[in-house]
């Protein structure tokens, strides 16, 4: 199975969102990856369903909505009007993970659940059957450009192991770049965010450059 590409507009250029969503489209990325926080469940504020809904005309792509908000549930519908093709939820930021879960199926859209570097691959056994994509944070949330947590990567075995022959993807966030992305990819994962690696340079020449490094570093 190839492997995804996803660039997160956490670390696009907020003026020109439009712009940036389409040239990294242009460049390469299989789908766009679009981090929302709320300043509580992580200590960091960025944007919401309107500005999804905005961008949303920019490209066709896979829009993978990452939200980092505590709770979820109340915005779920929200973000599927919005346009996200998939959301997920933090297992840490939802009560009933399980309801959550078939609440964004029942929104007629794909469901993710996310786990923080510090939370065991056991708080998701019960809900493999009711997901599309797990979502391994190999940072602490909140920001991008920080640096890769190895201690994932065995995670990231064990997570492969118990999704057996289910259809899930396995999503690494946080860290990643052409020098990590081999590890996680041998160890199973299949979907690559990367903010700072894709963004790296500031245009368009840069994004199609750094995304084919990334490609070319988990082939
Ligand atoms: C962090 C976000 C990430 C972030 C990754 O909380 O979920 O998607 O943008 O940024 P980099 O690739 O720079 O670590
Ligand atoms: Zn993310």
């Amino acid at each position: 199975m190839s492997v995804i590409i996803a660039p997160s507009i956490l670390s696009a250029d907020f003026s020109r969102l439009g712009e940036e969503v389409a040239a990294v489209d242009a460049a390469g990325a299989d789908w766009i990856h679009l981090d929302v926080m709320d300043g509580h469940f992580v200590p960091n504020i960025t944007f919401g369903p309107p500005v999804i809904k905005a961008v949303r005309g920019a490209s066709r792509k896979f829009f993978d909505c990452h939200l980092m908000i505590e709770p979820a549930d109340p915005y779920l519908k929200a973000f599927a009007d919005a346009g996200a093709d998939l959301i997920s939820v933090h297992a840490e930021a939802t009560r009933h993970l399980d309801r959550s879960l078939q609440a964004i199926r029942d929104l007629g859209v794909k469901a993710g659940v996310a786990l923080n570097p510090a939370t065991p691959e056991t708080a998701i056994e019960y809900v493999l059957d009711r997901v599309d994509l797990v979502l391994l944070m190999t940072v602490n949330p909140g920001f991008g450009g920080q640096a890769f947590i190895p201690a994932v990567v065995d995670k990231v075995r064990r997570v492969k192991a118990m999704i057996g022959n289910r259809p899930i993807h396995i999503e690494i966030d946080g860290g990643v770049t052409p020098q990590t992305a081999p590890l996680v990819i041998e160890a199973g994962a299949d979907v690559l965010v990367a903010g700072s690696a894709v963004f790296r340079g500031g245009s368009a020449v840069h994004y199609a450059a750094n995304i084919a490094a990334l490609r070319s570093a988990s082939a």
